[in-house]
């Protein structure tokens, strides 16, 4: 697999950040619909993207992009009740699918079912629905432990060459999640990392020093054939030398 290019933007602020990321998000949005009529775009769920997704949402910006033409996915969620407090699917709604004007193409995770069978119909809808060429572009957030979507350090699911999708119980969280999986990931045509905050400036250090490890962490496994591009604001970026 051919390594991808990096990129690393540091925002002086998370306000910065959310305007970069957004900026970014429109332009590969408008370019996918130009190059082949749809933008296949998978959501980080957390709290770190809401701020990008209620900037997308505002009058200023929502008209940026055709959303009827825009497939929206999630790259992980919490197997939970779409109503649910901790749904990615709820935090998504409120912050973007609300405020927009016209309504994506919704494609959601039902975290409401048994895991493995939420899984296997997203590995399903996927399979329908997403063009061989993957998704145009797929959101991450990072965790202070290094995981990305839902793939925690240890877990099997980071051996995963096959499946698109799995069902994962995290004993840290004492919970089970759906995730896509690395091949899915590195399969994108463009992902986006956003990191905000002093509590993820210890594992960007990490990251960017770029040392091979035995166990690397899940987000040292992307290895995307396409562009990664990591979006930190200043708390984040606090032990790397330069800043934009
Ligand atoms: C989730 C996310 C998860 C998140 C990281 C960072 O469902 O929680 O997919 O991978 O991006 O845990 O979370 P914060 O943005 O809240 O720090």
């Amino acid at each position: 697999m051919t390594s991808a290019a990096r990129v690393l933007h540091t925002l002086p602020n998370q306000a910065a950040l959310y305007r970069a990321a957004a900026e970014r998000l429109l332009a590969l949005g408008t370019a996918a619909i130009a190059a082949h009529g749809a933008f296949h775009l998978a959501l980080a769920g957390g709290a770190t993207p809401q701020g990008l997704y209620t900037l997308l949402g505002t009058d200023e910006l929502a008209g940026r992009l055709d959303w009827t033409r825009v497939h929206l996915y999630f790259g992980d969620e919490r197997c939970v009740p779409p109503d649910h407090h901790d749904s990615n699917y709820r935090m998504v709604r409120e912050s973007l699918l609300d405020r927009l004007p016209v309504a994506p193409q919704l494609h959601r995770i039902n975290g409401e079912l048994a895991p493995e069978q939420a899984a296997a119909d997203y590995a399903a809808l996927l399979h329908r629905q997403l063009p061989a060429a993957g998704f145009d572009l797929i959101l991450l957030g990072l965790g202070p432990d290094g995981h990305i979507a839902s793939l925690f350090p240890g877990s099997d699911t980071l051996n995963q060459r096959k499946q698109t999708v799995t069902a994962d119980y995290v004993p840290k969280l004492d919970s089970w999640r759906i995730t896509l999986t690395l091949p899915v990931l590195n399969h994108a045509r463009h992902l986006m990392l956003l990191v905000s905050g002093a509590h993820k400036a210890d594992v960007v250090r990490h990251v960017m020093r770029n040392i091979a490890h035995a166990n690397p962490l899940p987000v040292e496994m992307l290895r995307p054939q396409g562009v990664l591009e990591w979006f930190v604001d200043a708390d984040a970026a606090r032990y790397l030398e330069h800043q934009d």
